[in-house]
């Protein structure tokens, strides 16, 4: 397990708390560059939004197909039962999946020279056109999904002209223009972004061992938490490393609860990174950024992801990947934008599924290891200690009571960003 801390602070460049990693030299890793196999995307993909003219445009945009490691577990009936020590020196065997389908943005973006092929570009600029013709106040909770996903593919195309070589600039210029045109078109009013209800009740009844009180905030604080990238700076950057990993597209919001209550909680965060009390409960939401039609950035109304972790007593150390009190909730296309009043549209992961590596802070396309075993490479078995942006520098904790704080850090940060100014938003 630490070999994986190690490699995962390595891949994300920090050295978080010094003691916390004992191991003198860090193996450098090596980026590995995923290349893709030949892939056909079905002439009618997936319904993903709902809308079908949308999802043509996300499979087209997103699908290939790649060779990932997994645990050999996986393959041989399970890695549930598994000791997560065990699991680190378990061989990988490699396996092809097709990325682009119904996960988590973070999971499947950032290549796009894949686009250039000529025949998968004119299909795709083809499905651009037929879904300029649907009005988003049909679908408004899709639409704000399918913009987000537009602008991962407009940020990634940006990046790509910039820092590679061999890109086609002009044939990915182009489809920019085209796939901007579309996250217009698909930009809700203010007054349509309102109309969206917050599935955070419904969440928090579905699973209640996880999350009681959570949709109400009763006896729940928010975090925030600030810090510089280095040592001596200046600069206090004010969104989580999340937002960040995600080109500032989501917001992510911190809660804590401990029976005790707030002012124990504000106690123990004095003594950082001390752990936090047996018992408390954190958790962290991510939801979508949108772009509204009168040109301002705001957050999602609903969330589409939710990761929870208990504190356990120090020296824990589970003998069982499966009794990790790491959890996942997840928000699929499909389940969101179908979802009842009831449902929440949220998903609790089996703690076997397999996530890439690095999770959803710092993912990486080229492996996936069961999910609890994931959080455990950054959280540590007892997950008692706040983790904090994982900054070079200084960083600071406050409980804060306005719950729009962190969504408009996340959108100042992105209005300030490089990327933005090329979109002509
Ligand atoms: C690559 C390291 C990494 C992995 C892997 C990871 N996390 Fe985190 N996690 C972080 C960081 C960093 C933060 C602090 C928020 C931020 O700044 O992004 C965080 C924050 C959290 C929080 C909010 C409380 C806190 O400590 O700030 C929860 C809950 C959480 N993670 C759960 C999980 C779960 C569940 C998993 C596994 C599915 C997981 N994490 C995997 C790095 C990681």
């Amino acid at each position: 397990m630490r070999f994986v801390l190690v490699v995962l602070l390595t891949l994300c460049g920090c050295r978080c708390k010094e003691k916390a990693l004992d191991v003198p030299a860090a193996p450098k890793v090596p980026r590995v560059t995923t290349t893709w196999a030949p892939h056909e995307v079905a002439a009618v993909p997936d319904d993903v939004y709902g809308v079908p003219a949308w999802s043509k445009v996300f499979a087209l945009a997103f699908e290939r197909k790649i060779s990932i490691g997994v645990p050999s577990c996986h393959v041989e009936g399970g890695c549930l039962g598994i000791d997560p020590l065990q699991l680190r020196g378990a061989p990988m065997v490699s396996q092809e999946m097709i990325l682009g389908r119904d996960e988590p943005l973070a999971f499947i973006g950032e290549q796009v020279s894949f686009l250039e092929a000529p025949d998968r570009r004119a299909r795709l600029e083809q499905a651009i056109t037929d879904a300029m013709t649907i009005d988003p106040a049909t679908a408004p909770l899709a639409a704000v999904l399918f913009q987000n996903d537009l602008w991962e593919r407009v940020d990634a195309i940006t990046a790509a002209i910039r820092n590679e070589p061999g890109a086609d600039w002009a044939v990915l210029e182009g489809l920019k223009k085209k796939l901007v045109a579309l996250m217009r078109r698909v930009a809700l009013t203010r007054a349509q972004l309102a109309t969206i209800a917050s599935n955070e009740g419904a969440v928090t009844r579905r699973y209640p061992e996880l999350l009681a009180g959570f949709g109400e905030r009763d006896g729940w604080a928010e975090l925030v938490s600030q810090s510089t990238e280095h040592r001596g700076s200046t600069v206090w950057q004010r969104t989580t490393r999340h937002a960040e990993r995600h080109g500032h597209r989501m917001v992510f919001r911190v809660f804590i609860h401990h029976a005790q209550g707030r002012a124990a909680l504000s106690q123990a965060l004095t003594r950082w990174p001390e752990p936090l009390p047996v018992g408390t409960r954190f958790v962290i939401t991510g939801a979508p950024m949108a772009l509204l039609t009168d040109g301002s950035i705001e957050p999602a109304p609903f969330i589409t992801l939710l990761e929870t972790r208990q504190a356990r007593a120090e020296g824990f150390m589970p003998s069982q990947l499966g009794t990790l009190e790491h959890d996942v909730l997840e928000g699929s296309r499909a389940a969101l934008t179908r979802m009842s009043s009831d449902s929440g549209g949220l998903e609790r992961l089996d703690r076997a599924a397999l996530l890439p590596v690095g999770a959803t802070c710092m993912p990486d396309f080229t492996s996936r290891l069961p999910s609890a075993s994931t959080c455990l490479a950054c959280h540590g078995p007892t997950g008692a200690r706040i983790t904090g942006p994982m900054a070079h520098g200084e960083t600071r904790f406050e409980l804060t009571d306005d719950g729009a704080l962190a969504g408009r850090a996340v959108a100042e940060a992105k209005r300030a960003s490089e990327s933005f100014q090329t979109l002509g938003w």
